[in-house]
């Protein structure tokens, strides 16, 4: 613990007296950081989607030095193999491209103009769940490869179902709740309206006895609500 807090000293010290170095480097790497190619399957890199559906299996990508002769392609891991979805060659910034399509249900929805490769995915079955990758080359960056995954996970309206029942056990558990507080709250009047029957019965200086019957009779006729679980 101690010897890490002396180093973050000794690092901020470090910064802070070439602080105008830093900056300029920092400026330079943020610039030229990105100077490959990077493909990009968005922030949250998979969906869940019901059979039958139409799924979009989003990817882009990004080059600080520019393209030139753009190699990109989906690949789809079938069971540990992989298969080409969709290829194509960009020529240049700008030039759309013309895909080869070699899975079904498959159409090419991306634009240079955005640097968009996107894919959608018509119809979803169960067999389509898993990882696609984006793929991509630059020749401009003699032959580095990069990609991004994107997996699909394919659902069946059951789960609909599982939601609904969620929805069912947090109301009855919300009701629940409820019923407990009304029957605090009776509980709470009964006690003060037995207090107050208290008093009353002392200022008439009735009986021990007495009170006890009152008791007992109120305590007699309090309902305790008991939640019934209605079964499906
Ligand atoms: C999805 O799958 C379920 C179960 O296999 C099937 O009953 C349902 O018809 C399918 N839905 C569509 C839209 O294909
Ligand atoms: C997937 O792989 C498993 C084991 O490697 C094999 O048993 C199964 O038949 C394969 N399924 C398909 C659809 O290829
Ligand atoms: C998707 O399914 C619908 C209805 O079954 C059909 O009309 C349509 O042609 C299918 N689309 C593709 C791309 O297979
Ligand atoms: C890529 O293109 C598709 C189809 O036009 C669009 O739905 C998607 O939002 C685009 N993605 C980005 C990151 O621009
Ligand atoms: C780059 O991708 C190509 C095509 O998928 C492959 O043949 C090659 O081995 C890959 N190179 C590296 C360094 O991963």
């Amino acid at each position: 613990m101690e010897p890490r807090g002396r180093r973050d000293e000794n690092w901020r010290t470090f910064f802070s007296e070439r602080a105008p170095t830093w900056l300029v480097l920092a400026l330079l790497l943020s610039v030229c950081y990105v100077q490959g190619l990077e493909m990009n399957t968005g922030k949250i890199p998979f969906v869940q989607a019901v059979n039958g559906s139409t799924v979009l299996l989003p990817c882009t990508y990004a080059s600080c030095i520019g393209i030139k002769n753009l190699y990109f392609k989906w690949e789809f891991k079938d069971n540990g193999t992989m298969r080409l979805v969709c290829d194509a060659v960009i020529r240049a910034e700008g030039v759309e491209p013309h895909p080869k399509i070699y899975k079904d249900r498959v159409e090419f929805v991306g634009s240079s103009k955005q640097n968009n490769v996107s894919i959608l995915l018509w119809n979803v079955t169960f067999e389509d769940a898993g990882e696609y990758i984006c793929f991509g080359k630059n020749p401009k960056e003699k032959g580095k490869n990069h990609s991004a995954t994107f997996t699909l996970i394919v659902v069946d309206e059951l789960r609909v179902v599982d939601n609904t029942l969620t929805i069912i056990i947090a109301s009855s558990v919300g009701g629940l709740i409820a019923l407990l507080m009304a029957f605090m709250l009776l509980k709470n009047f009964t006690l003060f309206i037995l207090a107050k029957i208290e008093e009353k019965n002392k200022e008439c200086l009735v009986s021990s006895s007495g009170i006890d019957n009152t008791e007992n009779g109120l305590s007699g006729s309090k309902v305790t609500p008991k939640s019934t679980p209605k079964k499906a």
